[in-house]
Formats: structure tokens, sequence, C-alpha cells
């Protein structure tokens, strides 16, 4: 196999010499193994062809040419493997999209986090309830979330349940789009019949007016023509790759091509807790040539990072490596800015990413997690401001979402407080922006787009009147750092 030199001595299984976070402890070897055989038979959910695709697109991504938007639940759950939740999640990424191109004038790469979003990292091996101890549920790809013994015992069969899970779901997505579902002719395809009127309701009926204004324009010139473009748009799946046996028996070689492939999902991430330079996570993930991404959150170094970047990229490699960045919106402004200037005293281009969710988790009083809309915004504003500061674009963003109308983060214009939160409170890990509320974030999003560097044209737009925007906090000066 014609493998680079710094790869000679990786091999998909080389992690297991390596010390591995986060894997369940399974009670049967020998079931272990038989599954994980059949697994590694089965035939890959995506292709290298898709991946080197999205590949190239991040690539554009870090020179600010394209914007990735990336979503989804925290964690998937084999029950909501069901068409209406799936579709959901890509109506709302739909009209996110649809949002930040229309306003922000820049092409957004769609991924989901999904087909495959099936394990979680916890922050203990148990859980302890009225003095007994379990195993902690860690998704449903490892165990299942009722506090029984036999539930919570890591079951390797629900590693094929969730390859077939994932299957059913990138199934069903392809078809939806390869049917005409993302036509951007046809957005009422996308309209979710619970969302309320109101100015987030306005905005977006507005920019749907906007797009089909100019597609009639468009048309127009091209003499009726049909504009590929604007009938399908690619739709790529992501997942953290914490599951390393899992990961490995999805890692394959494709003809023609050099090196190994990660084909259960186009972009996988490590977790901010797996990222441990000689863990077992980094080891895996160097040796694949997916795009990967990296969580970077407290309490990374300086030291760490550069690490993280020589033994995940050392070729310098476009659209390679994306960093996500998680802080919270206390710390960003004092801990990112040194990472920032120590990659670029190096040279290094990367995908800065910012995921605003994952650092503004808080408790109620109640005991429910949740997160301020607010909170999250100001992350994402921060992010910008350091990045346009250093002469970056804001590559992308990472958010926890639903199709649904779910209650699960606090605010924004439909003004959910912690007295709404049980109505439908339906994660079983973090909590997520319902569908308003991530339409609302885009709106702002695309603001924040507005004054990237090198932003193209001026800021006029359709929606002058006030009264449709939803309330800004963006229009206050940005941040400074
Ligand atoms: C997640 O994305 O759900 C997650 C656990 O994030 P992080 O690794 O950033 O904590
Ligand atoms: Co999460």
């Amino acid at each position: 196999m014609n493998q680079p030199g710094h790869l000679q001595d990786w091999q998909p299984d080389s992690w297991q010499r390596k010390p591995a976070r986060q894997q369940p402890v399974y009670p049967d070897p020998a079931a272990l193994r038989a599954v994980l055989d059949q697994l590694s038979q089965l035939p890959p959910l995506v292709s290298s062809y898709e991946i080197e695709n999205l590949k190239g697109q991040l690539a554009a991504a870090a020179r600010g040419e394209r914007f990735l938007l990336q979503g989804g639940d925290c964690s998937e759950t084999f029950a909501d493997c069901q068409s209406s939740i799936i579709a959901g999640k890509l109506k709302v990424l739909l009209q996110m999209s649809l949002l930040i191109v229309h306003d922000a004038r820049i092409p957004v790469i769609r991924v989901g986090r999904f087909a495959g979003q099936y394990a979680k990292p916890r922050s203990s091996d148990t859980e302890t309830r009225n003095g007994q101890t379990l195993p902690v549920y860690r998704g449903d790809l490892v165990n299942r979330p009722n506090f029984d013994p036999d539930d919570r015992t890591p079951d390797p069969e629900l590693l094929l349940r969730g390859y077939e899970r994932a299957a059913l779901t990138i199934n069903f997505i392809r078809a939806l789009i390869d049917g005409g579902f993302a036509d951007l002719h046809h957005p009422e395809n996308w309209t979710l019949n619970f969302a309320r009127p109101g100015p987030v309701a306005d905005a977006y009926q507005q920019r749907v007016q906007a797009v089909a204004r100019a597609i009639e324009f468009m048309e127009t010139l091209t003499g009726g023509a049909p504009i590929p473009q604007l009938q399908r748009v690619d739709f790529f799946t992501s997942h953290e790759g914490l599951h390393l046996l899992y990961e490995q028996a999805l890692t394959r070689q494709v003809p023609r091509r050099t090196g190994w492939y990660n084909l259960g999902t186009h972009f996988p991430w490590i977790g901010n807790r797996t990222r441990d330079p000689n863990g077992a996570h980094v080891e895996y993930f160097r040796g694949i040539r997916n795009p990967i991404a990296v969580k970077i959150g407290p309490p990374i170094t300086e030291e760490e990072l550069v690490t993280l970047c020589d033994l995940l990229d050392p070729g310098h490699e476009p659209g390679r490596l994306t960093l996500i960045t998680r802080f919270g919106a206390d710390r960003v402004a004092s801990a990112l800015p040194p990472l920032v200037e120590a990659l670029q005293r190096r040279g290094r281009r990367v995908l800065w990413v910012c995921d605003p969710m994952h650092g503004n988790t808080e408790t109620t009083a109640s005991g429910l997690k949740t997160r301020r809309f607010e909170r999250i915004l100001q992350e994402l504003e921060t992010t910008c401001e350091i990045l346009y500061q250093a002469g970056l674009p804001l590559a992308g963003v990472h958010f926890e979402l639903s199709g649904e109308d779910v209650t699960e983060c606090l605010g924004g214009a439909c003004g959910l407080t912690e007295a709404d939160l049980t109505r439908a409170y339906r994660s079983p890990v973090d909590p997520r922006l319902n569908y308003e509320q991530s339409l609302e974030m885009a709106l702002h999003l695309a603001r924040l787009l507005q004054r990237r560097p090198g932003a193209r044209g001026t800021r006029v737009f359709v929606g002058t009147n006030p009264a449709t925007q939803p309330p800004s906090v963006t229009d206050k000066p940005l941040v400074r750092t």
C-alpha cells in the first residue's frame, strides 16, 4: 500500500496501542468480535468521491469563499429515525442556509450532525441512583438509557443497529435531495407546520420572496433553461468519531486512491475530551483521508494545539483540518486570540469554526441542562470579532439544533423561559436550539458574516423594514478583545 512516509507505521487498528478514553467495556469479547467482523464486511455509507468533494469545498471555506453550516442533535436516538424528524432536520438546515446565502452572499456547505451521531462522551463511567451503580448511558450505539442493569450493559448488537439506522437515515436524505426536496423553486417544501407567525417567520418569508424574484430574473436571462445549482444541493454527514472499534470497522481502502477512508461518514470529528495528542483518537484520525475536525475548548494550550495540527495535518493539505472552538461566552475573548496567533505565526491555514453551544451549558434550579440564546450569540459575536481582527474568516458554525418545536434552550424572540422548558424537553443529552431559535440565529449570523473581511458588495438587502427584523443584538458594536 502506497502510504506517505509519516503514515508508514499507521494502520486502522494502530490506535489500539494507545490509551483510549471513553470506550465501553463489553462483557462478551467473542460476541463483540463477531459483530465487528460483520460490520467490516457491510457496504460503506458514503463514497470517497463525496468525501474528496467535501474536502475541496472546505478548502474554499478556509479561504473565506464558502461557509460551513454544521448542525443537528447532540445525540441521535434510534427511536428518532423517522421520516418527519429527519425531514425536519433537513428543512431547518435548508432554511438557515437560505438566510445565510441570501443575506451574507456566500455559498453554504451543509453538514448534518446525523446518520451516525449515536455515541456520547460522558464525564463518568458509572451512574449511581438510590445506592445502585450501573454503567453510564453512552448513546444508543452502546447501551440503553433506561436505568436497569441489562439495558445499561454495553451490547455489541447495537453497533449493527446503529450502522443500519445511519444507512436508513442517509438513504432517506439522498432520496429527498434527488427527488427535488432542496429545489430552490420550491422552498414551500421546507415549511414546518408549527412555524409561528412573528418577526422571525416574516423575515424568512421576505427572503424567500426575494430569492424567488432573483430566480425568475436569472431564468429570464438563461431563456428558461434550468440552473442546476438551484435544483440540487449537496448534503454531507458528520459525527463524533468516538467509538473507535466502530470507526475502524468502517475504515476502508478504495480502488484508484491511496490511503484509508472512513466510509461511515463524510466528516468525522474528535471531541474536546478525546483530543489528547498521545491518545488513541488522534492516532486513528491522523491516518484517515477524510476532512476531519477537532473540538477545542478549555483547557487546551497553545503547545497542544500546535502538536495536534502537526500530527493531524503534517502536509498542510487544503480543507483537511477544521478547528471547532467551544470556549464559552466568558472565556473566548481571552482563550482564542493566542491560539489564532500561534497558528498564524506558523503559517497554518485551518477552518476556524465556532461551536457556541458547548461552552455555554448551565443547569437550572430544577436540574435541567439548558443554554441561553443570548450567551450563544455572544460567543458567536466575540469569535467573529477575534477572527476578523486577525484578518481571518469565520469558516463556519456548529450548532446543536432541532427541526422540532422543542423547549430546551432559553430566550430568543420566542422568549422561552425556565417555566417553558418542561413543555417539550426531548433531548437525552444536551439542549438544542428549536426551529424558531435556529432561524433567528441564522439571521444574526448572516449579519455577522456581512462584516467579514473582504465581503463583497454593500449591505442592500430586502427586509429593510425594522419591524420585520428579529430583535437585534448584533447591531451593537462587536465586543472588543
Ligand atoms: C458534542 O458535540 O456533543 C460534544 C460532546 O462536544 P465537545 O466535545 O465539544 O464537548
Ligand atoms: Co452536545
